[in-house]
């Protein structure tokens, strides 16, 4: 299944504090990290593994596993990503980042990358985009679009918060691409703000309103 909503009380719980009115900007932050990490629990469950021979605590090698391959590159898109990148390496910290920044061009409303620093090996690597909202769907469209350009083959999504709308259009398009979700909420508003939502996840983890 490419939609995983992550049904877990301590999402279900951590997610209901994220909502509260008048949260304040230091348990916001807290929560969305929290909640980042226990997605990437999740996220990482089906990550390849190789057997290996690792010098055991009695002196002698012993079978082991390990995370195989060139394993991960984190994808934060700016700004509000970046709200969730520490939950993350917590359970990955050797993963590499990959920075994405897009703004919506005011003529065509779409999505356009003002900023991209991709890991140079991303074929060889999932890519873990992280963003606290998916909303429209049209910032993580344009990000998996650049992703596949750069020859990605493997994409997984992780969102506190997404629409109805936005997960619909996103599996139509890219049905292979995984998404592990926190809650999927009721519908977006016409600002495009998703109910009943975190609000603006961005001005929350920055303290800018
Ligand atoms: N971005 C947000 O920060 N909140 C929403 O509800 C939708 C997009």
């Amino acid at each position: 299944m490419a939609v995983n909503a992550i049904e877990h009380p301590l999402i279900a719980h951590k997610i209901a504090l994220l909502r509260q009115a008048g949260i304040s900007t230091k348990q916001f932050r807290e929560l969305a990290n929290e909640v980042a990490t226990l997605l990437t629990y999740e996220a990482c469950r089906n990550l390849p593994l190789q057997v290996c021979f690792i010098d055991g605590w009695q002196g002698e090698p012993i079978k082991a596993q390990m995370l195989s391959g060139k394993k991960l590159t984190v994808v934060p898109i700016l700004r509000a990503g970046l709200g969730m990148l520490d939950g993350v390496l917590r359970l990955v910290p050797n993963a590499k980042v990959s920075v994405v920044g897009l703004y919506r061009d005011e003529e065509t409303l779409n999505p356009v990358a003002y900023f991209d620093k991709i890991i140079n090996n991303v074929d060889q690597r999932t890519a873990l985009i992280i963003d606290p909202m998916l909303a429209t769907g049209g910032t993580l469209l344009a990000t998996i679009d650049l992703l596949k350009q750069k020859g990605c083959k493997k994409i997984i999504g992780l969102f506190l918060v997404a629409s109805p709308e936005g997960l619909q259009r996103v599996s139509a398009l890219h049905p292979e691409v995984e998404l592990f979700i926190g809650a999927i909420d009721d519908c977006l508003n016409d600002q495009g703000y998703i109910l009943p939502g975190l609000g603006d996840a961005g001005d929350k983890i920055f303290g800018t309103k």
